[in-house]
């Protein structure tokens, strides 16, 4: 089959699924969870084949929704919360947990984002967390540096956002392999019904957690926000639970995510490894560049309002899903779009999202990458794609990650 057909295959539809409203030229085979031209393993490749279509699309999968493709249309949804409500989430609709400030619209969003404010700022985020994070950083490529091999998903990338959430949270010692496990199940690769146990057994105990904590005098954001329950206005245990969950999820497998694709990218061209060790300056900047490369989420909203945009006539009910993954290889943005080049022009990217629900932790996750990068160029040998080992692939998902990626190196 070639390149170009496999995004626009007739599909065979449900007629319920594409509302008589819809152009059927805009009515693609996309579905997010089973991407067309992932045979390879690269997401993002497989994708860039949306963009040959019109800007705005219509898949029937998963209930139905619209797709927003282009830089300038995510950046559209992701801020107008007027259009466009939190309330669902993710398709198909009705599965997404409740966590309050996420799943709010303004108003209500403004007053729990106002209280986790404080928690993430840039200053908190350098100077509280940052030695602590490099720590945790450093040790964990030391332990792996002598084997001369890894399997870095499982080894690196995923381990190390979760021990710098034990310590962000101080989590008791004895619950961090139980946590490592949900987490595991949770963000892991295991069917449905594993990831609703291991969510329902983490919320039990992160209300434990705040239970005991209530009236604590720790400055672990986990006590502040049980002492929340003191302020009229979150006094609702749920709320509490689903906050201190946001917290965990939020940081966990989008971070998670992020150091893997860099390290792949890494990999692939040693000379950027190089560059990183003989320069460390460009390192924020690489920091940028490696965001916009790899938009992780499926950004998707309930459409609360009929509004028409690029000719695409969309009504109040419907969904709508922005891929940031493509908003980021968008050529009319981004000259070179699949080339990871530090020293592009400053240029946004909508990866950390815009507007009312731009990512609260972006200072804290920004921290993270630049000292993953700062230590991995320091303590690691040039690193490479270990060819013994099956290539990378990419696993879809509402946070979209790497199922494997197998590294050597020179011990
Ligand atoms: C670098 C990796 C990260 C990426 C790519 C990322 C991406 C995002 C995006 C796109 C949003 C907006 C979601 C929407 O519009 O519906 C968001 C929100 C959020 N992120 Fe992040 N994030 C990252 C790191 C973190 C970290 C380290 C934390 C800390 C715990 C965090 C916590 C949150 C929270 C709590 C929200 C909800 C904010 C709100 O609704 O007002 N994220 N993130």
């Amino acid at each position: 089959m070639a390149d170009d057909a496999l995004a626009f295959d007739t599909v065979d539809v449900r007629p319920d699924t594409v509302p008589p409203h819809v152009d059927p030229e805009r009515v693609v085979d996309y579905d997010y969870m089973n991407p067309p031209g992932m045979e390879d393993g690269d997401y993002y490749r497989g994708i860039k084949r949306l963009h040959q279509g019109p800007d705005i699309l219509w898949t029937p999968h998963h209930g139905g929704h619209w797709v927003a493709t282009r830089f300038d249309d995510v950046k559209w949804m992701q801020e107008t919360w007027q259009l466009f409500s939190s309330h669902e989430i993710g398709v198909p609709v009705g599965r997404s947990p409740y966590m309050p400030l996420i799943t709010d619209d303004p108003p209500d969003h403004s007053r729990y984002r106002a209280a986790l404010n404080p928690f993430f700022t840039k200053r908190r985020a350098e100077e509280e967390y940052q030695p602590r994070v490099r720590r945790i950083i450093a040790g964990l490529l030391e332990e792996l540096r002598p084997k001369g091999k890894a399997e870095w998903v499982s080894e690196f990338s995923f381990v190390g956002p979760l021990r710098i959430f034990w310590d962000f949270v101080d989590l008791p010692y004895d619950k961090r392999e139980q946590f490592l496990g949900w987490g595991r199940a949770m963000f892991g690769l295991g069917g449905l019904e594993a990831r609703l146990k291991a969510h329902a057994e983490m919320s039990a105990y992160i209300g434990e957690l705040l239970d005991q904590r209530l009236d604590g005098d720790s400055d672990d954001i986990f006590t502040a926000i049980s002492n929340w329950r003191h302020n009229k206005r979150y006094e609702k245990r749920e709320e509490l639970i689903g906050m201190a969950e946001l917290v965990f999820v939020g940081g966990q497998d989008t971070v998670a995510s992020q150091f893997g694709f860099a390290m792949q990218r890494l990999a692939e061209r040693p000379e950027l490894q190089q560059r990183l060790k003989d320069d460390p300056a460009v390192i924020p900047a690489a920091v940028e560049e490696f965001l916009r490369r790899h938009g992780l989420t499926h950004t998707s909203r309930l459409i609360k309002e009929d509004v028409t945009r690029k000719g695409a006539t969309m009504k109040a009910g419907e969904m709508i899903m922005g891929v940031t993954g493509l908003s980021g290889l968008d050529e009319r943005m981004y000259p070179d779009t699949f080339t990871v080049d530090f020293d592009r022009e400053a240029c946004p990217h909508n990866t950390l999202g815009n507007g009312a629900h731009k990512c609260v932790g972006a200072p804290l996750g920004r921290m993270e990458m630049r000292v993953m990068l700062e230590e991995v160029a320091k303590r690691m040998p040039i690193v490479r794609l270990d060819p013994d080992q099956p290539a990378p692939r990419a696993a879809p998902a509402p946070v979209l990650g790497l199922r494997n990626l197998h590294l050597s190196w020179e011990v």
